[in-house]
């Protein structure tokens, strides 16, 4: 009887699905370096063989790409982390855990479009200003707050 090998994560790997450290780069394009690191993430998990090396499931390597895309797309880890903490260990992501995790990105990406937006509409003021004033550029000091309601001590009235 064949002993089934665990991810670190307790999950089941049959033997023949295993890739290299050195496959795994050939495959995705991400440095050996990379996948330890989003293995400390615990975005990808690896076993170890009898002489200590690491091995990967081999779906693991959609895992790295969505990884690369997300990274390609400016995503966080943390972001990542968060849309894989509900994908399976232990196999390829579905089309509809993809869409799931995608659907929070598309969101982020949103709101990262619409903050764009607002500083685009703010330079387009200042470029007709020109004022460079401390005080009432929402450019140059961007946390005075009180500045949107209008000129002058805001917290007397
Ligand atoms: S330069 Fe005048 S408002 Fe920004």
């Amino acid at each position: 009887m064949s002993e089934t090998r665990k991810d670190t994560q307790g999950s089941p790997l049959p033997s023949d699905e295993l890739l290299t450290v050195s496959e795994m780069v050939r495959r995705t394009g991400v440095a050996a370096s990379a996948l330890r690191f989003y293995e400390e993430l615990e975005l990808i998990a690896a076993v170890r063989t009898a002489g200590n090396q690491r091995r990967y499931a081999r779906h693991m390597i959609r895992r790295v790409s969505l990884i690369s895309v997300a990274k390609r797309l400016g995503i966080p880890l943390s972001d990542v982390q968060d849309a894989f903490a509900d994908l399976p260990r232990d196999a390829t992501p579905s089309q509809e855990d993809w869409q799931r995790a995608s659907g929070r990105w598309k969101r982020t990406l949103e709101e990262r479009r619409r903050g764009i937006e607002r500083l685009e509409e703010e330079l387009m003021g200042c470029i007709g200003c020109g004022c460079l004033s401390m005080k009432a550029c929402g450019l140059l000091n961007p946390d005075d707050a009180l500045a949107g309601g209008g000129s002058g001590p805001r917290r007397l009235d």
